[in-house]
This record gives C-alpha cells, structure tokens and sequence, in this order.
C-alpha cells in the first residue's frame, strides 16, 4: 500500500519534473533516434499485375476489388448484401492498403494472431476484418466463411508476404505524430477544417456520393455515414497521424501540406462533431491497456481527466503508463 502510493507520488513528481523540461520543447515519439538494431527495412509492395491466373490468384484480386470498392459490393445499395455505411476500406487505406504512412497492410500479414489488449484475446485477420465492417464501416460482419472473407484474407496476406516476423518496414500503418504541450484545440481544427477540407468532405463534412449513390467520391468524416466511436479513426493519434501524411487527398509524408499542430487541431475538430454510438462494453478489459488517448474512462489513473485523455496533451499520460508499466 504504502509502496503503491509512493510510486505514485514519485510519479506525479515525474511527470511535473518532465513537463517543465519540455515546456518549450514539444515531446513525442517522432524524431527519437532509431538503434541501429531497429534500422526498418524497406518495404517492396507487391504488384497484383503479376498474379497468376490461378484459383489462389483470382482470390486475391478480388479481395484487392473488395478493399478498393467495398460499397459496390457490401454499401447500402450493395450487389452482394447491406452490410456498411457506404465507405471503402480503401478510403482509409489508401492505395488498396500499400501506401507508406497511408495505414498501409505491410504488418498484417504477419501481425496475425495476435493478443489485442482492445478484446483481451487472441486475434486472427478474420476477426480484424470483422472488425473494421462494425467499426470503421459501422456496419454488421459478413460471413466467416464466404468466398468474401476468404478474399479479404489472402489479400492481406499476399500484401505483406515479403516482410519477415517481427520487422517493421518504413511507413508501415499510420506515423505517430509529435505530441503538443496543449490539448489539441477543436476551435482552431474548425477553422483549418474550413480552409482546407471541407472543399472535398462538403461543409457538414458528410461527403459526397457518386452519381448513382454507390460509392462516396469524397468521404464523411462525421455524421450517421462515418466511422463510429468503437473505430480507431475515433483516437486523435491516429486520426491526426492519418490526416498529416495523406490529407488534402494527393499530400504524402514527403509533402506534408498541415503543420503538426493543424493535423491534431484538425483531428480534434472532427472527432468532437456526432459520431454513431457503439457498445463499447467488453473493449478494453484490462484498463492499463487502454490507449493513451482512449476517449472513454474507466481508466486506470485518475491523474487525468477524460477530456485530457481525449484531446492532450498526451505527453504526460503516455509517461505515466509508461511508468507504471516498470513499477
Ligand atoms: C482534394 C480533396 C480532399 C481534401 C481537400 C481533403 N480530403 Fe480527405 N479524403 C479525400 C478523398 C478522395 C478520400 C478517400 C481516399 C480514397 O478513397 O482513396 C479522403 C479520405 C479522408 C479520410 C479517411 C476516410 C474518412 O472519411 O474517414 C479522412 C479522415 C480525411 N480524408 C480527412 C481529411 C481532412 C481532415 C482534411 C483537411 C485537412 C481533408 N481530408 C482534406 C479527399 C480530400
Ligand atoms: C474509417 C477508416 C477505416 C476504414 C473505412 C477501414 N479501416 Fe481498417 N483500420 C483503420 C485504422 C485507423 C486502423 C488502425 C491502424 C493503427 O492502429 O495504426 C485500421 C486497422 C486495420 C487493420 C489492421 C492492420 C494491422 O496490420 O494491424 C486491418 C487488417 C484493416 N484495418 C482492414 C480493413 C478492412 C478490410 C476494411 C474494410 C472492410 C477497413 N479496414 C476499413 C481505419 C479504417
């Protein structure tokens, strides 16, 4: 008991000590130096053109067809069934899931199964998949063992079955963005919402559809057709790591076009507007697992506010877990 206390106490002394070192001086991962150990091989993205023609082939062209155009398939007006919101999954992963720092597929392949501390199980890629159909997609799941999810699979398989177990290819999924010393402001992400965004994601940001309502040309980022709060994109870290190397559509990490401070600010803006509700209940069982920047308590501090866990700044949140985690 009285260790318990005094760990943390010297860790609120920590993180004091620590804030005021770096009042002047924004503290994140980015930019750490990388141990030569860790150096990230590059990431070689397979070329669906040179599939053969075979069964295996075939399959996962169409799972490459089921991630590009998922609406034409599972959208409200879907040739198979009803099953999403009208997203893609390659509105969020771009480029069929192969651009660097466009939430690419390089570490699914080999990421899966896996313990996920979100379910406190074991996960496989199905489940993954099933996933992301009632999160990001906000739908219902398709069935484990359609040809659909089989394609899905070897897909995703296929996509990173050059990288080795346990390395980390440059650009992989989505960068980790400097933390501010602030929370991330949702005024100011209004205004570069305005400026910047809303020219393509329309002014209530709910998108644009194609002619015949099959597919969004410009997808929502809020309101009853986006993700909803069970969805990763509901985390500012990776809604503002996203945005930063990807957004206005045609920027990519070597031509940024936000600063740091807009991605969060940005981001911030977009995941206070309406999201659709999820049970969340079951997520997350062991509270220190919870991420950072989960926006929903319980959690296992009371040092921070929910609002502190939702928008920053993070710096000391992140500290504290760490710490806890060698106490
Ligand atoms: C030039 C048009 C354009 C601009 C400007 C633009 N986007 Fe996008 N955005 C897109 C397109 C197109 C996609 C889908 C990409 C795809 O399917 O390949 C997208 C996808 C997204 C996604 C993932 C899918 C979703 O809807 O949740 C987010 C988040 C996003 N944009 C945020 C932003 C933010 C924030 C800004 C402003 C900083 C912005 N975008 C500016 C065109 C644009
Ligand atoms: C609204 C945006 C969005 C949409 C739409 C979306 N995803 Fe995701 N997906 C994410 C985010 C964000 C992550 C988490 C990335 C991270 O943790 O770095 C993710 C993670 C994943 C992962 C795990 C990657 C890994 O290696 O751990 C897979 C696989 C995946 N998505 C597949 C899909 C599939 C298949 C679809 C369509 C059925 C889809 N996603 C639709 C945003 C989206």
């Amino acid at each position: 008991m009285f260790l318990k206390k005094l760990a943390t106490i010297s860790a609120i002394l920590l993180i004091v000590v620590s804030d005021i070192a770096c009042l002047h001086e924004e503290k994140g991962t980015a930019g750490k130096a990388v141990p030569t150990s860790e150096i990230q091989p590059k990431w070689i993205v397979p070329d669906t053109a040179e599939l053969p023609n075979t069964d295996e082939g075939k399959l996962i062209r169409y799972g490459r067809a089921l991630v590009v155009n998922t609406s034409y398939y599972f959208g409200p007006k879907g040739i198979i069934a009803d099953r999403s919101n009208g997203m893609n999954c390659q509105n969020c992963h771009l480029d069929a899931g192969t651009k660097l720092y466009g939430n690419n597929f390089s570490l699914t392949s080999t990421g899966y199964p896996r313990f996920k501390e979100r379910s406190g199980k074991t996960e496989t890629i199905v489940k993954k998949v099933e996933d992301c159909f009632e999160r990001s997609l906000n739908g219902k799941t398709i069935d484990s063992n359609s040809r659909e999810m089989r394609a899905f699979v070897a897909y995703l398989k296929w996509i990173g079955r050059e990288v080795k177990k346990g390395a980390k290819p440059a650009g992989s999924g989505i960068a980790e963005l400097k933390f501010l010393n602030r929370p991330a402001d949702t005024t100011r992400g209004h205004a570069v919402f305005i400026a910047i965004c809303q020219r393509c994601h329309g002014k209530d940001g709910q998108g644009v559809l194609n002619a015949s309502g099959t597919a969004y040309v410009y997808p929502p980022l809020w309101g009853v057709h986006s993700y909803n709060m069970g969805a990763s994109m509901y985390r500012l870290s990776k809604l503002a790591g996203f945005v930063i190397d990807n957004m206005p559509f045609g920027a990519d990490h070597k031509h940024q076009q936000l600063t740091n401070e807009q991605a969060w600010d940005v981001a911030a803006f977009v995941d206070s507007q309406y999201h659709p509700s999820k049970d969340l209940n079951g997520d997350w069982p062991r509270l220190a697992g919870k991420p950072y920047d989960y926006p929903f308590g319980p959690y296992a501090d009371t040092l921070f506010s929910s609002r502190q866990h939702k928008y920053g700044p993070f710096g000391p949140i992140k500290k504290y877990y760490a710490f806890l985690k060698k106490h």
